[in-house]
């Protein structure tokens, strides 16, 4: 099943986020999509706040990636800036990815050919100033159940 979510601010995305958040565990993926300034931080800032890190999370803005300590550890990746997947390949990119924390990537699409068979794809459109429609496509049998879970939630059906 693929679930898509319509948000009218900012902080009904965190929120949504706090609910992935939840049903985060170690070894995850989940593959952000959408433009500058979809809200893609905004969401990963969400998922934070639910797992306990304490670090203001941003969009790693020189580094690719930034790493939280939370209830699991969380590997944020910002493919805005690289230029190649072959830059990825020099950070370890599979420690992360296939490691023990959950892995969160902002231009997912950069990279779409390294991604693990299983993660959870997460498109932010935008619709106008405050709306986001915001689509789950799941990949793999984890994220189908996962999306179940999620879809379970009341207040975010619309
Ligand atoms: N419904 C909404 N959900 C999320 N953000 C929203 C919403 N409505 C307005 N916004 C605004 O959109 C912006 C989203 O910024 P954010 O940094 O999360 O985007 P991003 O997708 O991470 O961009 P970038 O690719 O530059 O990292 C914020 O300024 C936020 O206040
Ligand atoms: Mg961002």
């Amino acid at each position: 099943m693929n679930l898509t979510i319509i948000t009218k601010s900012p902080e009904e995305t965190k929120k949504l986020g706090k609910e992935v958040g939840k049903l985060a565990r170690p070894g995850d993926l989940l593959a952000f999509y959408g433009e500058l300034g979809a809200g893609k931080t905004c969401f990963i800032q969400g998922i934070s706040q639910q797992l306990e890190v304490k670090d203001y999370v941003t969009s790693p803005s020189f580094t690719i990636i930034n790493e939280y300590k939370g209830k699991i550890p969380i590997y944020h990746f910002d493919l805005f800036r690289l230029n190649n997947a072959e830059e990825i390949l020099e950070l370890g990119y599979e420690e992360y990815f296939y490691g023990e924390g959950l892995t969160v990537i902002e231009w997912a699409e950069k990279i779409e050919q390294l991604l693990p068979k299983e993660h959870l794809k997460i498109d932010i459109k935008f619709k106008d100033r405050y709306k986001r429609i915001i689509s789950f496509i799941p990949q793999g049998d984890r994220f189908e159940k996962y999306l179940k879970e999620l879809n379970r939630i009341d207040n975010f059906r619309n």
